[in-house]
């Protein structure tokens, strides 16, 4: 069946020149201004929306917007005039495919525009059953963000994963990177074709080389057979390489030979093979900064940095918080075959003044632990902080949930850690002199520093 195209503009003169270029490889709908298209839109599922950004009565880069809060797998490609360049640069941010600046020049490039605009709908429809299976496995199959932050690295992530480049995503740990991936190789043009992923951390030097170049049989000992490796068995999908930066100055000079020449050989053999993976590399160190510090090697960076992607702590997205603590209530009271919720205000104040170091992953583990020991019915503060923990520090307890949610031996806790650490610091490290200062015995000072952990033994 041919892929259904609607083609909004106001011009005649363009409409007739889809109309004919498209002839053989589409079935074409046209609209002349926003009314069209919204019933035609209305009435059909396209698998493509070109639109005109200047309409009679419409902004396109608006209707646009419309169309594809209706349907958020909408491809879209925006026709505009060099004037408005700027505007369509930033609805492409916001996730529209492409844009085309009118007069068209080359009619080549836009049907080649036109044709992997089709290719990605063609895998945004094929993976919607592939989403399901991920989602029973990590708790998360979609992205959870309305915060501005994250539906800027939503739509950056939507962009890139239509781009066949090299992507690395780097962020704080528990912010998403894994699932970042994912989403990167669910949304590609790769993703009917495998997604391999490897942690180089987790590895010896050895086992990651061969476990990513494969072996021939008695490459090695214990090589008792010949084995593909990930670069092979990754081929025309997308290879994910988490914790890249623990990857050993070897390793690192291997892979970057393999990007230069998109070819490997086997450990043991001199044949050489094609690789067509396309590499996701995900860091929770930022890697620009372990280049600097002669920890990873240059090229190779900027081999795998070619379009980055940084997702942000959770810290920084409080308004993510809320319906993040709403998904996961959602899916471990299904998994658990419980009915929980609603989160009380109190509790969901409390989740919202924490400052989740661990970030989603600490959110997701609080509200797992609380659905799995709660027998039902609403959940509130006491179950999420059974130990009484929702705040940084007491400093930071402002409001008055957040102090009903901080118990008095916590308080006090944080006050004496951080009394004690100044205490040290104002007397240069010295306890003799720090006793002095605050009037504590020297002996009874020492054994409580000892306690938050301000000086150890030798
Ligand atoms: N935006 C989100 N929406 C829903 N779930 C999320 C979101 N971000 C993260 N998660 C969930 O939080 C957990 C941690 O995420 P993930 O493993 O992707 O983090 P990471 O950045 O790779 O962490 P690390 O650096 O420690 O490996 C996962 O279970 C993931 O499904
Ligand atoms: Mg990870």
């Amino acid at each position: 069946m041919l892929p259904k195209i609607l083609v909004v503009d106001d011009d005649r003169h363009t409409r007739i020149l889809f109309e004919h270029l498209l002839a053989k490889t589409a079935q074409v709908s046209l609209a002349a201004d926003g009314a069209e298209a919204r019933r035609l839109f209305a009435a059909e599922d396209f698998n493509l929306v070109l639109m005109d950004q200047r309409l009679p009565s419409d902004n396109g880069i608006d209707l646009l917007r419309e169309f594809r809060a209706r349907r958020p797998h909408l491809v879209g490609i925006l026709m505009t005039g060099f004037a408005d360049v700027r505007d369509a640069v930033a609805a492409v941010r916001e996730g529209v495919f492409d844009y085309q600046t009118k007069p068209f020049e080359d009619l080549e490039a836009l049907e080649a525009v036109i044709g992997k605009a089709l290719e990605l709908d063609r895998a945004y429809r094929e993976i919607h059953g592939l989403r399901a299976r991920l989602s029973g496995e990590s708790g998360a199959a979609d992205m959870i963000g309305q915060s501005p932050a994250m539906e800027r690295v939503l739509g950056q992530i939507r962009q890139v994963a239509g781009l066949d480049t090299t992507v690395l995503l780097e962020g704080e740990s528990g912010t998403g990177k894994e699932l970042a991936a994912r989403m990167v190789h669910a949304l590609s043009p790769r993703a009917t074709k495998p997604f391999l992923e490897v942690n180089c951390g987790g590895l010896a030097e050895s086992l990651l080389e061969s476990l990513l170049f494969g072996h021939e049989k008695g490459a090695f000992t214990g090589a008792g057979q010949a084995n593909a490796g990930y670069f092979e068995k990754a081929d025309g999908g997308n290879l994910f390489l988490d914790e890249i930066a623990d990857m050993s100055a070897k390793l690192q000079s291997s892979l970057l030979r393999v990007l230069q020449d998109h070819s490997f050989t086997r450990i043991g053999s001199t044949q050489a093979r094609r690789a067509d993976f396309r590499l996701i590399c995900a860091t929770n160190r930022p890697l620009l900064a372990e280049v600097k510090a002669g920890r990873f090697r240059e090229d190779l960076y900027y081999r795998i940095a070619v379009v980055s992607v940084t997702m942000p702590p959770l810290r920084e997205r409080a308004g993510d918080i809320v319906p993040l603590a709403t998904h996961f209530l959602d899916f471990y009271s299904a998994k658990f075959g419980k009915s929980c919720g609603p989160l009380t205000p109190v509790a969901l104040q409390a989740l919202e003044s924490c400052r989740w170091e661990g970030n989603v992953r600490q959110l997701q583990h609080c509200i797992e632990r609380a659905v799995a020991l709660h027998t039902g019915g609403p959940i509130d503060t006491l179950h999420l902080f059974p130990d009484g923990k929702p705040v940084a520090s007491a400093q930071d307890a402002t409001t008055p949930a957040m102090i009903a949610a901080l118990s008095y031996q916590d308080a006090r806790v944080d006050f004496e850690r951080d009394y004690f650490q100044r205490l040290l610091d104002a007397a240069a490290g010295n306890i003799s002199e720090a006793a002095r200062l605050s009037g504590i015995p020297r002996q009874n000072l020492y054994v409580r520093m000892k306690r938050w952990g301000a000086v150890t033994d030798k």
